[in-house]
């Protein structure tokens, strides 16, 4: 039985930890059996686009987060799950968010659906946990759900009928990145910046909600963690600057970077003058246009159809 489930962009600049959305560029697909014994979990083999980067085993992000899955589900099985890496690892698209929600999903289908949506969503970022150092959820709820989703005490998910333009610079990952992009973010904040993250997460949100692109793109294009982050990504000022000089609504890193995520309608215009402005600097990128994807699910055989945009 196979499950694919999709990359991912977290925060949209002010919901650092608790907002992320599906996005159609990249996925991942696991195939996964069971056996008696357990509950027990290994990645066997991964393969495709992006395989070269994550090593199979029972710590990979996909064992874990299904292994986690058979113990809520207090099934004494042992998954073996195949791997087809589609989502490209380090650049901030929830890589190993979509291998976790992937995994989780194919053992609650493969048990006939006894988890609930909370259980799921534990599951998976225990997944997150083993590759990135915590367990956010913010990558793994809107791969496994779809759409934009709001992770805290409750889980809330909404579908904006949104674009994006997904800029990814092709720059040097240094290992345990998201770590280190947590690092820099400060341990306490002033009640001034709280109250302008809040206000730029309020517009973020409505503005989603209502489809309102422009209250939208103003909440997501500041945001605390990212004016931290900044000076850490390659070309943040030159590229957001062209991407709005273009007609982009909003900006913001996707995840912990280096990628970014901006908020568009005419979005070939974007796209063509981010590429240009990275070019200008002299970075390698690949820059897409994004949409809005649905949730992990079961998928025939022959859907295994990810692309590895770069060597
Ligand atoms: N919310 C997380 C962060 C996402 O920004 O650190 C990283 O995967």
């Amino acid at each position: 039985m196979r499950v694919r489930a999709y990359s991912t962009s977290a925060n949209l600049g002010p919901g650092f930890d608790v907002i992320g959305i599906a996005i159609d560029s990249f996925m991942d697909v696991v195939e996964v059996e069971v056996e008696a014994g357990g509950p027990d979990a290994i990645v066997t083999e991964v393969i495709g686009p992006y395989s070269r980067e994550i090593a199979p085993g029972r710590d990979n992000s996909a064992a874990v987060a299904a292994r986690t899955a058979l113990e809520y589900a207090e099934a004494k099985l042992t998954a073996k799950i195949k791997l087809w890496k589609g989502v490209p690892p380090g650049r901030g698209l929830g890589s190993s968010g979509a291998s976790s929600a992937a995994a989780a999903r194919a053992i609650d289908i493969l048990l006939g659906e006894v988890l609930r949506e909370e259980e799921l969503i534990k599951a998976a970022s225990e997944g997150e946990r083993a590759a990135a150092g915590s367990p956010h959820p913010d990558n793994v709820a809107p791969s496994l759900l779809g759409g934009m989703v709001i992770v805290g005490d409750e889980i809330v998910k909404i579908e904006p009928d949104v674009m994006f333009v997904l800029a990814i610079p092709w720059v040097p990952i240094p290992e345990r990145k998201t770590e280190i992009m947590r690092s820099v973010l400060p341990d306490s904040i002033s009640l001034s910046s709280m109250v302008k993250n809040s206000s730029h997460l309020a517009s973020l949100i409505v503005g989603m909600a209502y489809g309102d692109l422009k209250l939208a793109g103003k909440g997501m294009s500041y945001s605390l963690v990212d004016e931290a982050r900044s000076r850490l990504i390659p070309g943040f000022k030159e590229v957001k600057e062209a991407a709005f000089r273009a007609g982009a609504y909003g900006a913001s890193i996707s995840g912990a970077g280096p990628s970014m995520l901006f908020l568009c309608d005419e979005c070939e215009r974007v796209r063509r003058e981010v590429q240009e402005a990275y070019k200008r600097l002299g970075i390698p990128s690949s820059v897409l246009i994004a949409r809005v994807a649905e949730g992990a699910g079961e998928v025939e055989e022959d859907t295994f159809k990810c692309r590895r945009i770069v060597d």
